[in-house]
């Protein structure tokens, strides 16, 4: 029986692997659930969306079981939020060195998380970027402003044709009823709904956002929370986004739900 405390691989081959990091235990990790995921390649890992600071011990044991601490040589920031960055501090002292891929809009702002001085900032500027693995594979920083933060992306891994899309695709299912994978798509719609439409800024910047993926060949779509879409459902998903009225386009916008 799998542990869902435990690394499960997503995608990959041996050695480009693109890995979940665990369930929390919603006894010792506060906040809402979370996922995190290392991408690990050429004896490296990047970890993406590391999170908060009661996740750290659950994610660095696992990540530990993947590769040496001194080969994680890199984190991604989808944005800003606590759920995201709040674990960074406990990072950075097992890996001073590590980069942090981070949109240009908030590198002012993390320091204020009680960094230590001059961590090694890699600001993704608004328009996206990529970066070349030690496994000579390319990730793309894929723009997806206002989805929700002002300085928000997602990341492409071209080699496993995964997209990890942040809170893009995030459901807050009920305990008891999470799997790791999305099961009844139309059930999971309704875990989805209600944080999309308040927590996305708006429709033209989800349309864009879509744009910009169009054609893309993706697999597996990984968010930050709830569960991963795979299969058929990773259509189905983009297609669901695309008829979604979100932010403050949608009439029902503040109304409580
Ligand atoms: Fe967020
Ligand atoms: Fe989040």
């Amino acid at each position: 029986m799998t542990d869902e405390r435990n690394a499960i691989e997503i995608a990959g081959s041996a050695d480009h692997r693109f890995m979940w990091l665990g369930a929390g235990d919603p006894e010792t990790e506060k906040g809402i659930a979370s996922n995190q995921y290392a991408i690990v390649a050429g004896g490296e890992a990047l970890l993406l969306d590391p999170g908060g600071y009661h996740s750290f011990e659950r994610v660095f044991a696992n990540v530990a079981g993947l590769v040496e601490p001194k080969k994680i040589t890199g984190v991604f920031l989808s944005h800003q939020d606590p759920d995201v960055v709040g674990s960074l501090v406990s990072w950075l002292e097992v890996q001073p060195s590590m980069k942090i891929y981070v949109s240009g809009l908030w590198e002012r702002f993390l320091p204020h998380f009680a960094l230590p001085a001059l961590p090694d900032f890699v600001a993704i500027p608004d328009e996206g970027s990529s970066v070349t693995l030690a496994d000579g594979a390319q990730l793309r920083f894929v723009p997806a402003h206002g989805l929700h933060s002002p300085g928000n992306f997602a990341l492409y891994d071209e080699r496993t044709r995964v997209l990890f899309s942040g809170d893009l695709g995030a459901a807050l299912v009920p305990p008891g009823e999470w799997s790791m994978f999305v099961g009844d798509f139309e059930k999971h719609c309704g875990y989805m709904d209600g944080f999309h439409r308040r927590f996305l800024a708006s429709t033209k910047a989800l349309r864009a956002f879509l744009e910009q993926i169009r054609g893309v060949p993706i697999d597996f779509v990984c968010p930050q929370h709830g569960s991963i879409f795979r299969g058929e459902d990773v259509q189905r998903f983009f297609d669901w986004l695309a008829e979604l009225e979100v932010g403050f386009d949608h009439r029902d916008w503040g109304k409580p739900r």
